[in-house]
């Protein structure tokens, strides 16, 4: 699998996280998750006072935070300003902001340009990489090998993340995951969309080792 650039796409809960880190695990590839970069740049703001409904104030800031990913599949870390930060991207109130800090095209734009210099810094080294958010397949890697678009039904995808978040409401979670795909989706810069392209595959009912195994054998057939 030496230097492939496996793309993945699709809404919150559609699975994306787990089954891209199966994958890079299952063939030694670096791994690198983009929705968790947005969640840090989003983080550093709201931890400076910066409001993530100010577009304005967002895109001044946008170059000021350090962010640096871990890319090991198996202990992926997001540092900000040397700080481990894993955890605190997942609260509600970092989930409650990411969408709008991540519309503002001066956060694209810089996070953009991190992402694909991971990218050919794995192609550098002949080393592969699983790269997941909501722009690969059409923005920041349209020239991957594999190029997949998950989905799930809108109950299977609020099951799952109320599974990883502790006590929290199916219902709620369902809203909150509708808001956010909305947002995504609709936003003017590097909306979450389908293309063409890149191969629909429905999750819903689906195991995660079967979703996993179905990329490997596209994997493995591109290189
Ligand atoms: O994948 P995750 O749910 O952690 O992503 C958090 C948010 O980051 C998304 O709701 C979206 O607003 C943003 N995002 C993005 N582009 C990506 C990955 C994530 O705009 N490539």
């Amino acid at each position: 699998a030496e230097g492939v650039v496996v793309a993945i796409d699709g809404p919150s809960g559609s699975g994306k996280s787990s089954t891209a880190k199966g994958v890079a695990s299952a063939r030694d590839l670096w791994y690198l998750d983009t929705g968790a970069m947005y969640r840090a740049m989003t983080w550093w703001m709201q931890h400076h006072g910066v409001d993530a409904d100010d577009a304005a104030a967002v895109a001044e800031a946008a170059g000021r935070p350090d962010i640096s990913m871990g890319t090991d599949p198996a202990a992926p870390t997001v540092h900000v300003d040397g700080r481990d930060v894993a955890r605190e991207i997942r609260t509600q109130q970092v989930t409650a902001g990411v969408s709008a800090v991540s519309a503002v095209p001066a956060v694209r734009e810089r996070l953009v340009a991190m992402q694909r210099e991971t990218i050919a810094l794995a192609r550098s080294r002949a080393a592969g990489i699983v790269v997941e958010g909501r722009d690969i397949t059409t923005v920041v890697a349209p020239d991957a090998q594999v190029k997949i678009y998950l989905t799930a039904s809108a109950e299977a995808r609020a099951h799952r993340r109320s599974g990883e978040l502790s006590g929290s409401d199916i219902d709620a979670v369902q809203a909150d995951l509708a808001r956010r795909d909305l947002l995504d989706s609709s936003r003017a810069d590097s909306p979450l969309t389908q293309t063409a392209d890149a191969l629909e595959l429905e999750t819903t009912g689906l195991g995660l080792d079967e979703v996993v195994a179905i990329l490997l054998e596209l994997t493995d057939r591109a290189v």
